[in-house]
């Protein structure tokens, strides 16, 4: 892929939307999509910049058309995808759908090895915008790269002739912050979350280098830590996707749903909710599209927050720290189950803070004047989010 026709840089942050996977896994129809994009107009979250409606695995037939072509399961999507497409594109918003680098999908529907083109073009003509491609697929799938066998996919979407987002789903197996990025618009950076806030003992990746063995159980604040040690890799348009957001899947305090979202944004994580909108609470859908933070996600930087080590004490608070537009962000985690007073001074942690105008902490909205000293206390789970403006 040549460099001038890869990526146009941080507009494409811009897919940030809603997945099924979590909330439904296969069992999703064409009901409720169209839900869905019901909701994403009264809860606000069409106006808050989610525009995507993706559909994940389970859409499609188990069996190809008698010529080869992938085919809607038409029980659950009885008008067909094209039509769905027109539903969605009707409404101001973006379709995605799921496919799969090897013979079968993790649900066991047909994979694109070897018809890479023919389903790019297929997913062109219905109208899609947003592919999501996986990684299950069996043995013989697996015995390619996964550069050539992704990026078969990458060639096969620039054929087809329309604009296709592309998310490779490659589970943070061997190293795609090395390659993902070349490859697609934003690359999975670990095995598949769960509805868990903190679980230590679940998703064999904890750092970024350890074996690969496993790729599930992941939780939110496991895939915080890997992203401590892969952040450097972020640059715009070759984002890590962090996994969609389990707010609404689980019962988590509003400090630990602050946490999960702030971090997704800060990092530069696409943001896609995951779960069923009609059983958000105000709580959540208010979290989920509070402007501060979407705006630090679509930043026009495209600078990520990095982990400032020597701020931070390990398994307690976590000091990450980021240059935005008009200044700088800092944020700090308590990762205790209990409350902490933590002291952050932000000339050390290596900002230039001079001509300081102001600092906010961007969850209560509360100002701190010019101070450059701030004994910050922390819920648990809570994190604080410093904004610098310069
Ligand atoms: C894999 C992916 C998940 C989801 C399922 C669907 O596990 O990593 O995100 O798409 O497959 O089967």
């Amino acid at each position: 892929m040549s460099s001038e026709t890869a990526f146009h840089p941080v507009e494409l942050l811009r897919w940030d939307g809603i997945r099924s996977w979590n909330a439904y896994g296969v069992n999703i129809n064409e009901s409720v999509v169209k839900n869905t994009v019901q909701l994403f107009e009264t809860l606000g979250l069409k106006d808050a910049g989610y525009e995507y409606i993706s559909i994940d695995d389970g859409w499609s037939a188990f069996e190809r058309t008698p010529d080869g072509f992938l085919q809607a399961n038409s029980t659950r999507f009885p008008d067909g995808m094209a039509n769905l497409a027109d539903y969605v594109h009707s409404k101001g918003l973006k379709i995605g759908l799921y496919g799969d680098s090897g013979k079968l999908t993790c649900a066991f529907h047909p994979g694109s090895s070897g018809y890479e083109e023919r389903d790019a073009l297929t997913y062109a003509e219905w109208g899609i915008d947003y592919l999501k491609y996986d990684n299950c697929g069996g043995f013989a799938s697996m015995v390619e790269a996964p550069e050539v066998r992704f990026g078969a996919m990458n060639d096969a979407l620039k054929l087809s002739g329309r604009d296709i987002s592309y998310a490779v789903c490659e589970w943070g197996y061997q190293f795609p912050w090395h390659w993902g990025g070349n490859i697609g618009h934003s690359y999975r950076m670990a095995g598949d979350i769960t509805a868990s806030f903190i679980n230590e003992t679940g998703c064999a990746c904890k750092t970024a280098y350890c074996l690969n063995t496993g790729y599930a159980g992941c939780s939110v604040v496991t895939n915080i830590k890997k992203m401590r040690e892969i952040s450097q890799y972020q640059t715009p348009g070759h984002w890590a996707d962090m996994d969609g957001l389990e707010i609404g899947n689980i019962n988590m305090t509003i400090y630990q749903q602050q946490t999960h979202f702030t971090f997704w944004a800060a990092l530069k994580s696409p943001l896609i909710i995951s779960t069923d909108l009609a059983t958000l609470s105000h709580e959540s859908t208010a979290l989920l599209t509070n402007k501060d933070i979407i705006a630090l996600n679509q930043d026009s930087l495209g600078k990520v927050v990095n982990y400032v080590e020597t701020a931070s004490t390990e398994g307690s608070i976590q000091v990450w720290a980021g240059e935005i537009q008009d200044g700088h962000v800092v944020l700090l985690f308590n990762e205790k189950s209990f409350q902490q007073t933590y002291k952050v001074s932000f000339n050390s942690l290596g900002l230039n803070i001079a001509g300081l105008k102001g600092v906010k902490e961007l969850w209560s909205g509360k100002s701190y004047g010019k101070s450059h000293t701030i004994a910050a206390k922390l819920a648990p789970y809570q994190t604080l989010v410093f904004k610098l403006a310069m």
